[in-house]
């Protein structure tokens, strides 16, 4: 049944724009989140009829729905614990994000079980719970949004429920290539690809990952009944038929690289707490102002690549004993997803590391790395102001949006040292010092080449970084999306003209 109230434009996505809190007394404390896709909505207006469904994640959450308290425009679904865990621990974070990501090791993993199995149907469960709330919520025609490979099966679902809908799915992800995705057992890569197809439109960050989703799409169905355009179509688009059906339906495929918001980066990093932690970590990286640093932020997740970095620091004070004592490298590494052990693990290499490399260099005077793992927003602005390098050598990244934000925010220019796999590589490249992420021994080579670039160079690469970082700020990105959805008729009909972006 559809809501009395319902949306025009709706989102989904498993993390909400808010969360919930206990206070002593017991009562809930919203705190609202920030990032790319709250700042994109926020481009409709508070009085546009939208709505967010995401998921209730701790326990402040699913009591926010039992005891009915709800922020305007945000529904939560308190969807069973175990039903969730399964789905975002045991699939979506432990085999989509690593399939996508390229994280196992092969010769012991993955091991598509019974236990896999059972995930699988808590995934179905927790894709059909968003198809269900959004058949329900959205007005006739709406446009709904879904993002990422948490949800990948609900388009599908949703279409069957509403196939008056204008449904759009956005990965924030890379796609795995299709050797790769065919790891995934058959019916479970045609699932998810099927899922996907549910879309009128299927939105990515780069189009290295649009073009490797089209060809697993064309890969994953033998009878020929999913076929891709090439990716250099000027409407990139996928036409699909069930098996057994006659009439194909077409899905369109577009590119939007979120980029970074200049104007509140610009205005949040010269606020007084941010000026306070820029005089507390000046003292930290000490030399009375002469020592170099080399920033990175991540949040601790295995893709990011910081034991690697850290190893490429090691070789930099190895090789070249001129940096001892002259440069700091500054590590801000946030836990996240710390019920999977192997980001436990992970986590705790990090703190080894890099309690071995100050060990092993460190003098009176001189901490080699100041590493901490305690997520304050203000303090990474403060590194971001002062890093004469950053470091971003991910695995492999959808974007990352940091190598974005440094050159925006940086007070006196940063040199870039970008790895070739993140997805911001395809606009911010040119200007980067790049890096093979695995490449230990060159990350340490494009440390010492950012280091020793001239200030005239480093504040003109800055300069034009911070360009590109900023062609597609968050609320541009949303609404470029909406427009491309909005553009089709009822049903996804008519063909979006938008193509290449
Ligand atoms: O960075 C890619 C991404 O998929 C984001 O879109 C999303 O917010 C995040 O990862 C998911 O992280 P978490 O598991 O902490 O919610």
């Amino acid at each position: 049944m559809v809501s009395e109230r319902a949306a025009q434009v709706l989102v989904a996505s498993n993390r909400g724009p808010v969360t919930y809190a206990f206070r002593e007394d017991g009562t809930l404390d919203a705190r609202r989140g920030g990032g790319g896709l709250v700042s994109g909505l926020s481009a409709i207006g508070t009085d546009a009829d939208a709505l967010w469904v995401c998921a209730a994640l701790g326990d402040g959450d699913r009591e926010a729905v039992r005891r009915g308290v709800a922020e305007p425009g945000v529904r939560m679904l308190d969807i069973d614990a175990t039903v969730h865990a399964d789905a975002y621990n045991g699939i979506a974070n432990s085999v989509l994000w690593f399939v996508h990501h390229m994280l196992y090791q092969t010769p012991l993993e993955p091991v598509f079980d019974a236990q896999f199995r059972r995930q699988w149907d808590a995934y179905r469960t927790y894709n059909r719970a968003f198809a269900d709330a959004l058949a329900a919520e959205s007005a006739p025609g709406a446009v709904v949004m879904i993002q990422d490979y948490h949800l990948a099966l609900a388009p599908g679902m949703l279409r069957e429920l509403r196939p008056d809908l204008r449904i759009g799915h956005f990965s924030h992800t890379p796609w795995a290539p299709p050797e790769y995705f065919r790891m995934l057992p058959d019916d479970v890569a045609e699932e998810l690809v099927r899922g996907m197809l549910g879309a009128d439109r299927l939105g990515f960050l780069t189009w290295r990952w649009a073009s490797a989703f089209m060809q697993c799409a064309g890969n994953v169905a033998e009878d020929g009944r999913i076929v891709s355009s090439a990716p250099d179509d000027p409407r990139p688009r996928i036409r699909h038929s069930p098996t057994g059906e006659s009439a194909f339906r077409t899905t369109l495929v577009g590119v939007h690289g979120l980029g970074a918001e200049a104007g509140f980066l610009r205005r949040r990093s010269h606020e007084l707490d941010v000026e306070e932690r820029m005089v507390a970590l000046r003292d930290q990286v000490g030399g009375e102002g002469d020592r170099k640093t080399i920033v990175r932020v991540d949040r601790t997740e295995l893709s990011k690549n910081i034991v690697r970095g850290l190893l490429a620091f090691r070789t930099l004070l190895d090789e070249r004993p001129e940096w001892r004592e002259r440069v700091v490298h500054v590590a801000f590494a946030y836990p996240s997803r710390q019920d999977l052990p192997v980001y436990r693990d992970y986590t705790a290499e990090v703190a080894r590391l890099s309690e071995e490399i100050n060990a092993q260099y460190g003098t009176p005077g001189w901490t080699p790395v100041v590493l901490h793992v305690k997520d304050d927003f203000a303090r990474s602005l403060a590194a971001y102001r002062i890093a004469d390098v950053a470091l971003v050598n991910p695995i492999r990244d959808g974007m990352n949006l940091v190598a974005k934000e440094i050159p925006v925010v940086s007070d006196a220019g940063c040199a870039l040292v970008l790895s070739r796999e993140a997805g911001a590589y395809e606009e911010l490249g040119d200007e980067a010092i790049v890096v093979n992420p695995y490449d230990v021994t060159g990350t340490a080579a494009a440390l010492h080449q950012a280091l020793t670039m001239p200030d005239g160079e480093r504040a003109e690469r800055t300069k034009r970084l911070a360009a590109a970082a900023t062609a597609l700020p968050p609320q541009q990105w949303f609404l470029e999306q909406l427009h491309a959805l909005e553009a089709l008729g009822e049903g996804g009909e008519e063909a979006d003209d938008l193509g290449r972006t």
